[in-house]
């Protein structure tokens, strides 16, 4: 697997006249900008010639560019606005399609009915210049079949099937006529309290480059332009609230926020959204710094970049803008090329212009920077509508990921799987009825795919003799009130084995859903209390979006199966697991802590001057632990696995070499399973605090009771630099450990030197 890199590559060749224009533009307007924002002006103004002096890659570069030159020279003051207007559909359509003949819009947002999307299709066609329209969507894991989300993806540490998921869901959504999609999410977070990571791959940079890639490679075999979303830091956010501003040091910025962001472009992801949030103090949406600087120089990005929903506005709240006009003014200058659902570059951006505040190059270098990736998507082309994907093929796909995803947390006296030899299960709690997916998507006139109960899938799956006693044991699906509990401990009590299932469904994850209490709801911690009071062996099965804090719980039950959120295929995909039928192989993509004080946590901490020990004057709490309850990598098997001989190819590793490193993987147990062998790097002596570990590669392997297999890792030098307060790419010699495990906590290690 090849570890993340930034290279710097070169801009995208947008045509000699529009330098010389730029040149121009950039003399008229210099007088009438402060000082500040002259130097930001600057900035871009020099990136801009670079990129426009850089000689084209490729034929297809040299080609698009000049489409879109001499598109641009064609086109008016409005029409180039109208490029950088990303709209939802409102009513009355015939006033948004009016203004799309005009010209006056790029770009549609949450336009789900084909027939309509046809409508917008056609007006555009029918405008002066006839360039064809965007039509985005969040089209993340969800479509017509509910795929477990992101989050779940990340688990199944299996890269081709993100990718393959991601396709299926792009395919479904270009179907009908969609092209561009709000995904993927790769905003690294430690914080569960923030509801948002249910959309990511969890905490680590590392998997969350390898993700961002696949998912970016699975969209557009699908059909639609991924988005790399939210550049950057909006997982940062203090306290774990949604929308609120990051810190984040350089340094961080570069080694851990970044590498997704730059992985997904490595990939083909062409377009990227600004945060909702600001960081260091400067609302992306505003931020220059991070826009030119970051992105463009040093990433090498050469897409667009489009602002979240209605950020431009926002700028007003943010504090930096006292009206839309300002606002407006500040993002275009910032590197904001398209205004979604903001209104901001539509009503002002003339007047601006007009008044000199803006100046035509930067219109014309945002709109140029659009109309290249509607040339690059092929848009410019004849259209013809996509077929959905097989929807066998598709729920294939969503069955694997939930089978792989399921994460095992404990499995006191081997409860699970149920033996066959267990008379009857108690299963607990309404989500064990419920086939409803509260995240479906489908559009208008589409019902939702018919979805198994873990009931069914379980009756469906009994050895002879075997039954079932089920009581919902909550009011409601989510688990927010208690019904009949004391039927349910009956229930249990008539059983030999009690599966309690609780769930953090119901939007309680996702946009707009911060939590300051991670514990189950006060039903379900009651529920399970009695439960575990009748002295049953107990499973709970949890299904949330997110890390909960299961200290409580984990007290009580035997076992522990964290589900995510299974959705449609993921329900069977539960009997499956809890039958045996299938052998848990999912492992932890975030930390799960022991509680919100603990919160953030990552395994990839740095070091502290104090390591905790029982002694009062060192890094620790008093009244909790200081690791997580379950760390990052983890996750239990049916079986169990052993690391031997772990062989790096030599004690020196190369500063720009790499070498192998071979461990021995043995299946000690009697079953078949799945282990995610993972890769762990320090650097103990280095220019600054390094991680105590960092993941630098992983694999997942199938081994028969008894097999052996050697697994290779490649090692790259380059993976091991770090950067500076400056955000400069550091690589220095010096003393590695590496650790070769089944978590981040994996034991077996050897030190290496770098040369
Ligand atoms: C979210 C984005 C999303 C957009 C459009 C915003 O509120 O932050 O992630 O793509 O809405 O739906």
């Amino acid at each position: 697997m090849p570890a993340p890199h930034m290279p710097i590559e070169r801009g995208p060749r947008i045509g000699t006249n529009l330098l010389r224009q730029s040149r121009t533009q950039f003399k008229k307007s210099r007088v009438c900008l402060t000082r500040s924002s002259l130097i930001w002006f600057l900035l871009a103004q020099l990136l801009a010639w670079s990129t426009f002096a850089a000689a084209a890659d490729t034929q297809h570069e040299q080609i698009v560019a000049e489409k879109v030159e001499s598109l641009v020279a064609r086109m008016t003051l409005t029409e180039k606005i109208g490029q950088l207007n990303l709209i939802s559909q409102g009513e009355p359509v015939e006033e948004q399609l009016a203004s799309v003949r005009a010209g006056r819009v790029g770009a549609m947002l949450n336009v789900v009915d084909p027939a309509i999307i046809d409508r917008y299709r056609e007006a555009a066609s029918q405008s002066r210049l006839k360039i064809p329209l965007l039509f985005g969507l969040d089209a993340v894991d969800v479509f017509r079949i509910a795929f477990p989300p992101p989050i779940a993806w990340a688990a199944t540490f299996r890269p081709e099937l993100a990718e393959a998921a991601s396709r299926s869901v792009a395919g479904e959504t270009a179907a009908i006529g969609v092209n561009w999609t709000f995904a993927p999410m790769v905003d690294i977070s430690r914080d569960p309290r923030w509801g948002r990571v249910v959309e990511g791959a969890g905490e680590d940079p590392y998997l969350g480059s390898v993700m961002a890639a696949a998912r970016v490679r699975g969209y557009l075999a699908g059909g639609l332009m991924p988005t790399a979303k939210h550049f950057v830091g909006y997982g940062a956010g203090e306290s774990g609230r949604d929308y609120n501003g990051a810190l984040i040091p350089t340094s961080d910025l570069y080694d851990r926020y970044l590498p997704p962001f730059q992985a997904a472009f490595n990939a083909g992801a062409q377009t990227v959204m600004g945060a909702l949030n600001a960081i260091n103090g400067v609302p992306a949406t505003a931020n220059a710094f991070l826009m030119y600087r970051v992105l463009r120089r040093d990433m090498g990005f050469k897409g667009f970049v489009t602002s979240d929903y209605n950020a431009i506005g926002e700028l007003i709240n943010h504090g930096l803008a006292a009206d839309l006009a300002a606002a407006s003014r500040l993002a275009l200058k910032a590197g904001i090329d398209l205004d979604m659902e903001g209104y901001g570059y539509d009503r002002h951006l003339a007047a601006e212009l007009a008044a000199s505040r803006v100046t035509q190059i930067q219109i014309d270098h945002a709109v140029a920077r659009i109309l290249t990736v509607k040339f690059n998507m092929g848009l410019f082309d004849e259209w013809s509508r996509k077929t959905a994907p097989p929807e066998a093929e598709t729920r294939k796909i969503a069955r694997q990921i939930a089978r792989e995803s399921f994460v095992l947390l404990k499995n006191d006296n081997t409860v699970l799987p149920i033996a066959t030899g267990v008379k009857t299960i108690a299963l607990i709690g309404d989500a064990a009825k419920t086939d409803f997916d509260e995240s479906w998507y489908g559009p208008a006139g589409l019902t939702q795919p018919a979805t198994q109960t873990l009931y069914d899938a379980m009756k469906e799956r009994l050895a002879p003799g075997q039954s079932i006693v089920y009581e919902p044991a909550f009011a409601d699906r989510c688990g927010k009130s208690l019904a009949d509990d004391a039927a349910a401990v009956r229930a249990a009590e008539r059983a030999d084995v009690i599966v309690l299932i609780v769930t953090e469904d119901c939007e309680f994850s996702g946009e707009g859903t911060s939590r300051a209490n991670l514990d189950l709801s006060t039903a379900q911690q009651t529920v399970l209390d009695r439960l575990s009071a009748t002295g049953k062996p107990l499973v709970l099965v949890v299904t949330a979006g997110r890390p909960l804090t299961l200290t409580a719980a984990a007290a009580k039950a035997q076992a522990i199966l964290y589900a995510w959120l299974p959705r449609t295929e993921g329900r069977a995909a539960l009997a499956e697991i809890l039958t045996g039928e299938v052998n848990p192989s999912g492992k932890l993509p975030m930390s799960l802590p022991r509680s919100v004080g603990q919160i953030p946590i990552s395994y990839d901490v740095l070091p502290t001057s104090r390591p905790p020990t029982e002694s009062r004057y060192t890094s620790r709490y008093l009244d909790e632990n200081v690791t997580p309850l379950y760390p990052f990598g983890f996750g239990l098997s049916y079986t169990t696995f052993e690391y031997t001989k772990l062989r790096p190819q030599s004690v020196v590793l190369d500063l720009a070499g790499s070498m192998f490193i071979d461990v021995d993987v043995t299946n000690t147990g009697s079953r078949s399973g799945q282990e995610v062998v993972q890769l762990y790097v320090r650097r103990p002596v280095a220019s600054r605090s390094r991680p105590i570990r960092e993941l630098k590669g992983f694999q997942k392997i199938a081994l028969r009771p008894g097999e052996t297999r050697t697994v290779r890792f490649d090692l790259h030098g380059r993976a091991l630099a770090f950067h500076d307060d400056e955000g400069k790419r550091v690589e220095e010699p010096g003393p590695v450990q590496i650790f070769v495990g089944g978590s981040s906590q994996a034991t077996l290690s050897a030190d290496l030197v770098m040369k």
